[in-house]
């Protein structure tokens, strides 16, 4: 296994006190494999993925374990961490401008991770970003190495970004809502690509998006988080073709109908966003609460790893 979560919980500190905002997560990601991370804003995707990167806000407590290629990341020190990031594992995030530095030309950004991990020199480091910049199918790699961010188009700095992240061969690519931001035929490409990268080096990706159907197309398995906990996951074609969970359901029923534009993020569920503190966290919007669900529900595990966390869920796959 590349990736085991146990039990992970994250609380961050807000005034007052600490929010608990990633509850008791686990999931595992084998080498060469897609997972993908869907819910509701605020249902602690990111955090999830910057627990992983440990890259957290400051004053952020973490309990359980995140091990990778059989170590437990929170034994590791920053420095030691830093060493991963970008080498072993790396993420691509959402706004690329925010992540690409405007100041400094796209192949030296590209090139950074072999000047900082491998040992590169300015040169030879160069000449790899403009094969990089080539691998994630750009156009005149060479103009565009010697350029700045702001002369590029938003499809074009995702791409940059990708071969940024790819530039030391990591195991795990982290990709958090990487093409939201993106109009429709361009996201479908950079994904496409994505897919075919990971063909080619075997890399693992944890791929968060609000949009189902980019998931479904993407990913053999995935992850319904609400409130900072899993509440259904499994393979793509049970959670999503045969979903269980209440919160799944609306999700899927919210889905935009045929016609409407792809890519759009996720229509409102009915019922404010309201997650409860104890027991099951969809218990303030879910039209099937019971008083049992006060508790934290059990996970009945399905066939296929598919695993639902429902009261009302029963051990045989029906929704009582
Ligand atoms: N720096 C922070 N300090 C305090 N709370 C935070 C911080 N960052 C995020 N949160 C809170 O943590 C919870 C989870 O946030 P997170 O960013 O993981 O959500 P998300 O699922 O990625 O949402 P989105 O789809 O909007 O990106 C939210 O309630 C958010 O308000
Ligand atoms: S455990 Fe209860 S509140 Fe949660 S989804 Fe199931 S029925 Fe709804
Ligand atoms: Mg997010």
């Amino acid at each position: 296994m590349l990736l085991g979560v146990e039990n992970l919980s994250v609380d961050l500190p807000v005034a007052g006190g600490f929010k608990r905002v990633v509850r008791d997560v686990s999931f595992a990601l084998a080498e060469g494999q897609s997972l993908g991370m869907v819910g509701e804003s605020g249902s602690g995707k990111t955090i999830t993925a910057l627990a992983i990167m440990g890259l957290l806000p400051e004053g952020a407590l973490v309990s359980g374990a995140i091990r990778f290629e059989g170590r437990d990341l929170a034994t590791l020190s920053e420095a030691q961490m830093q060493s991963l990031r970008g080498d072993r594992v790396a993420m691509v995030f959402q706004e690329p401008m925010s992540a690409l530095n405007p100041l400094h030309r796209i192949g030296d950004q590209v090139a950074e991770p072999l000047r900082l991990h491998r040992g590169y020199s300015r040169a030879c480091a160069g000449a790899e970003a403009v094969k990089l910049l080539e691998r994630v199918r750009l156009r005149d790699p060479d103009r565009l190495a010697r350029a700045y961010p702001f002369a590029l188009s938003g499809g074009e700095r995702q791409r940059a970004m990708i071969a940024m992240a790819l530039a030391c061969g990591p195991k795990l690519l982290i990709a958090d809502e990487p093409t939201t931001a993106l109009d429709v035929t361009v996201q479908a490409g950079i994904l496409d690509l994505l897919a075919v990268l990971a063909r080619e080096s075997g890399l693992s990706i944890l791929l968060v998006s609000h949009d189902l159907a980019v998931i479904a197309r993407h990913c053999r398995r995935v992850l319904v988080m609400y409130g900072g906990a899993v509440m259904e996951e499994g393979p793509v074609e049970a959670v999503l073709g045969q979903a269980l969970h209440p919160y799944t359901r609306a999700l899927l029923a919210a889905r935009p109908r045929l016609g409407a534009q792809r890519g759009a993020r996720l229509a409102a569920i009915p019922g404010a966003y309201g997650a409860a503190a104890q027991g099951c966290a969809f218990a303030p919007r879910c039209p099937l609460a019971l008083p049992a669900c006060g508790r934290e529900p059990p996970a009945v595990a399905l066939d296929n790893g598919h695993i639902v966390r429902c009261v009302r869920v029963t051990s045989d796959g029906r929704l009582t």
